[in-house]
């Protein structure tokens, strides 16, 4: 591939329109604030310091058709004291006037596009990009399951067992584990590769235990551009390798685990001028924040009182917290919502840091059966850290025999999700039994992955039969008195 040679030319047919699409765009370091451009030389994923980085942005335009959107968009960037929840009502017709296309590809090719993604719909929010950038399958567009106790009639009476389970009367559970390719790394991957894509990137890199290699495959050979995964030996689900490699990844196994997987791609990437994916990558957070943004608008923009998510690199966390208070801050939402962020017990270190007031970052040799939370030396730390000690958040940890009881739960539901997704059921049920969570709150639950990763932990087998003669006799002989 020639990777050595400098592989950055911004765009060069679009150069006028990308810089002016981004010089509304800054990348701001979460440790010591000092600021740098959206798009440099080459790109940057942390500050001089080593701190990571946030996107801040202003509207680009603040002409038509979205003047009077600009006086709330000026809010996001006003000081917290300021906040005057001003143009909520605009924002929200806006979006809403999008939701209301189907969201499939349109048969007619001048249809917007980045309406029906569940991300780019709010892209005023995301990234200010020209649309003829913008990379989607599209994704989104997720369900939101009602599972509380008072939300299922008897046509729901499985889904009922989870709010059971987790004694919460009014419950929902988003399944991020319906974007296209099997998880919620599809919103931050489109934002990614739209990027990659301005910035005239060659290549794309990242590390995974599974999900976010299989996102960017996709994403990138849709974009016809070289993909390099970096996958801890042996700690990657079969599905997952498959994905990658079905997609045309070159897949990279190294040995160790994640962590040392991050480590060496963002080495590899800075060396080699390819363009990292990771969720170090600011712009993927931004992609993520559209799990926030449409939550609330399935809800009517009726915020709700908890959002309990499981917690590994600490990605999500940051952008749903950025997103509700940017939503807060527009007056998209009259409060923010608190977020419990759900750790594995062999795999705690944001944990520890929580119970000891921050007073440290931790890290662990991770070890827990929930490989997509396998992790750690989470890599948003600080802006995790920032979403929690601002919003009143909390943060929790389950064992793994807390996780598997869990995903049985919304397995047998007929939900179904992978096994670190199922450490937010495991979460608010704690929660309800500390009485943090109260019973008659409003909580959102994010399942973050298909039940098909790592589909071997956790499934009964038992339900499976050795194989029998093809006949009526042999049929009652397996079935017993399951009949
Ligand atoms: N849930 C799933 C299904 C994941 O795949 C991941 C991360 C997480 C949760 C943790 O995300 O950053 O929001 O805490 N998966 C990475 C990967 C490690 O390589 O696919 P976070």
């Amino acid at each position: 591939m020639g990777m050595n040679s400098a592989s950055f030319p911004p765009n060069q047919l679009d150069g006028n329109a990308i810089s002016n699409a981004l010089t509304t765009v800054s990348l701001r370091c979460v440790e010591c604030s000092a600021l740098y451009p959206g798009i440099g030389k080459q790109p940057r994923y942390r500050c001089d310091c080593g701190g990571i980085l946030d996107v801040e942005a202003m509207l680009p335009n603040p002409t038509q058709p979205l003047d009077a959107l600009q006086e709330g968009y000026e809010a996001l960037t006003a000081p917290e004291s300021d906040f005057t929840p001003l143009a909520g009502a605009n924002w929200r017709r806006l979006f809403d006037e999008r939701a209301m296309l189907p969201p499939t590809w349109p048969i007619r090719v001048d249809t917007h596009v980045p309406d029906i993604s569940g991300v780019w719909r709010y892209r005023e929010l995301i990234l200010p990009v020209p649309e003829r950038f913008i990379v989607s399958r599209p994704e989104g567009n997720t369900g939101l399951y009602p599972v509380g106790r008072e939300d299922c009639d008897n046509r729901r009476a499985g889904h009922r067992q989870i709010g059971h389970y987790a004694a919460l009367d009014r419950f929902f559970l988003k399944h991020e584990g319906e974007n296209p390719t099997g998880s919620f790394k599809d919103r931050g991957m489109t934002v990614g590769v739209t990027m990659a894509h301005l910035l005239g990137a060659r290549a794309v890199a990242c590390a995974s235990t599974g999900n976010t290699s299989a996102s960017l495959a996709s994403y990138a050979a849709q974009l016809g551009l070289p993909c390099i995964v970096f996958l801890p030996a042996a700690h990657v689900a079969g599905g997952k390798l498959a994905q990658s490699l079905a997609y045309g990844a070159t897949t990279i196994q190294i040995i160790g685990d994640f962590d040392d997987a991050m480590r060496l791609v963002e080495h590899v990437c800075n060396e080699l001028d390819i363009y990292l994916l990771n969720s170090l990558n600011p712009f993927r957070i931004e992609g993520q924040k559209a799990i926030g943004f449409e939550l609330l608008q399935q809800l009517d923009w009726q915020a709700p009182d908890w959002l309990v998510l499981p917690a590994g690199n600490l990605g999500n966390t940051s952008a749903i917290g950025k997103a509700f208070r940017q939503a807060y801050q527009l007056g998209l939402i009259g409060h923010m919502p608190r977020i419990a962020a759900i750790q594995a017990t062999g795999a705690n270190p944001f944990y520890r840091s929580f119970v000891s007031g921050f007073r440290q970052r931790e890290q662990v040799q991770a070890d827990t059966i929930a490989t997509a939370i396998k992790i750690g030396n989470p890599v948003s730390y600080s802006r995790a850290r920032r979403v929690i000690e601002e919003g009143n958040g909390v943060v929790e940890e389950v064992t793994d025999e807390e996780i598997l009881a869990a995903k049985t739960v919304i397995d047998r539901s007929g939900i179904g999700c992978e096994p670190a997704s199922a450490a937010t059921l495991a979460g608010a049920r704690k929660l309800v039994q500390h009485g943090i969570i109260k019973r008659d709150e409003i909580v959102v639950g994010i399942l973050t992955g298909n039940l098909l990763k790592d589909s071997q932990a956790g499934i009964p087998q038992q339900k499976q039969t050795a194989a029998i003669e093809a006949s009526i006799e042999g049929v009652r002989r397996a079935l017993g008195n399951e009949t």
